[in-house]
């Protein structure tokens, strides 16, 4: 199954990303018109998180949990063993995270952050700072309900939104041995690795940079923690970049990656298309630290809160996380539309990274100051132009410092997430064609406030509303435009 040959040519020479499935079931869409969308923001508080999926045509918010299930993940389903400990579908589960992952303990939680929540339990205490390449929201959200503090260690090239530079996702080892060295080893509990760097536009870290990780941690014998939710993306980029690897198969380059973390934690809404979530490790301290942490948490050590038939569309989502055919699909559609759209001078996040295409809020919103949310401005004027929903990855998503004072994001993105096989190419280009036109009347776009602000996670639940008359110039533009078109 792994390594299939995905290089398909076509005659007149146009880089076309060519589908290697086939579609079975469909869902019906609706694109709302621009006056519903506009009522919808406001029903929403300006936050696309809060508008509803009746009002959404392209659903670009993420692709966690809206990946597309193979005939295979779903059949699977039907033989999954109801049971509340010892289900065969947590065994079925166990061999897939030891055959794909190499680490024969596992224990399963319902998602994500569910992991970060039970790694944070355990390990992070007050004071204790954790060295990464870069915070994903949940994990510092948890990490900092435990006491912690967290330093980004990137190279500067990761901050530059126009690069060539193959692995964004790098961590910066010269500083990772200095902060270790000033810091003391005994207030680092790990060393966290995040796989295709989300916040930053997706960006890989190479195998020659995990490797020189590990010599650090091994240095001063500390654990690196892996966030492999973007794995398979991560080690296609790999195969793709890094000349080492250019023969290698998706299962040898995992299995490297995976060789080279102590602990692996993971979201199964991305990582394997399904829902739930795991850690493992081969470390029986380690799982001895964390084993009761589930029941307490999340359900019994055979199920974690995850569903038996989803923990079976899991087992099986791990094993095609080796298909290159299945892992290419987005990042390919996510190049086609980076490369598109920077051709017509939209800036984007470059080179492609993964999970979705990444605008460039703080240029193309350059007159809204930060204290007025330039990403989330963004990705509200694209819904009212498109009803195309996609993520605020910028300030609003940053959370107060313990002082209660904003902090803003080093970027200010809006995410278009291309969840693998969910799109077709002209959907891609509609995407395209309306933020071409969004981009030319970029000046129409005004700030945002809140309104409404949660004290964790904001940026899920929270309210915000225009600083101007903004939209209304915005809907006449497009009127004056696109006619009666949707
Ligand atoms: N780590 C990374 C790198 C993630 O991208 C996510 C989720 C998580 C951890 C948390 O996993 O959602 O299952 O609890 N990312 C989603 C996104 C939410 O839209 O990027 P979870």
């Amino acid at each position: 199954m792994s390594n299939e040959n995905v290089k398909i040519k076509f005659y007149g020479g146009e880089d076309i990303p060519l589908e290697l499935h086939k579609v079975r079931v469909v869902q019906k869409l609706n694109l709302v018109p621009i006056e519903r969308r506009l009522e919808a923001l406001h029903e929403g508080g300006f936050n696309t998180f809060r508008l509803t999926t009746k009002d959404v045509f392209l659903d670009m918010l993420t692709d966690s949990g809206t990946n597309a299930m193979s005939d295979m993940q779903m059949s699977a389903m039907m033989h999954a063993d109801d049971a509340y400990a010892g289900s065969q579908s947590f065994y079925r589960l166990q061999k897939a995270v030891e055959d794909v992952l190499k680490k024969k303990y596992l224990l399963p939680v319902h998602q994500g952050r569910a992991a970060e929540n039970i790694l944070s339990n355990a390990y992070v205490r007050k004071g204790n700072l954790i060295p990464m390449n870069y915070h994903f929201t949940t994990a510092l959200a948890h990490i900092t309900q435990y006491g912690g503090h967290i330093a980004e260690l990137l190279y500067d090239e990761a901050y530059k939104i126009d690069s060539t530079h193959p692995f964004k996702g790098n961590m910066n080892v010269e500083k990772l041995d200095a902060l270790i060295r000033e810091t003391g080893t005994e207030n680092i509990p790990f060393i966290r690795l995040e796989a295709s760097t989300n916040l930053i536009g997706g960006q890989p870290f190479s195998i020659q940079n995990m490797r020189e990780v590990r010599k650090v941690a091994d240095k001063y014998g500390l654990r690196i923690v892996l966030d492999a939710s973007l794995l398979g993306e991560n080690a296609y980029l790999i195969l793709q970049r890094e000349p080492e690897f250019a023969g290698s198969s998706m299962g040898e380059v995992i299995a490297i990656m995976s060789d080279l973390a102590d602990i692996i934690y993971f979201s199964a809404r991305k990582l394997s298309s399904s829902r739930g979530g795991g850690i493992c490790t081969n470390d029986l301290t380690v799982y001895r630290d964390l084993e009761a942490l589930v029941p307490l948490f999340e359900g019994f050590l055979t199920y974690g809160g995850i569903s038996v038939r989803e923990i079976e569309a899991m087992a099986v989502g791990l094993y095609e996380t080796l298909d290159e055919t299945m892992i290419c699909q987005s990042p390919r559609f996510i190049a086609y539309l980076v490369n598109s759209l920077t051709r017509k001078g939209v800036p984007m996040v470059t080179p492609p990274g993964v999970l979705g295409a990444h605008v460039d809020a703080m240029q193309i919103c350059a007159h809204i100051p930060q204290t007025q949310y330039p990403a989330g401005s963004l990705a509200a004027a694209f819904y009212l132009a498109s009803g195309v929903r996609g993520m605020e990855r910028g300030s609003v998503s940053n959370q107060r410092d313990e002082q209660g004072n904003e902090t803003y994001a080093d970027m200010e993105l809006l995410r278009l997430a291309v969840p693998r096989r969910v799109f077709t190419l002209s959907q891609i280009k509609y995407v395209e064609d309306r933020l071409v036109w969004l981009y030319e009347n970029r000046d129409l776009i005004g700030g945002l406030r809140f309104v409404y602000e949660p004290r964790v996670l904001r940026f899920f639940m929270g309210g915000l509303e225009p600083t101007s008359d903004w939209p209304a110039k915005l809907i006449a533009k497009f009127k004056a435009d696109f006619g009666d078109s949707l």
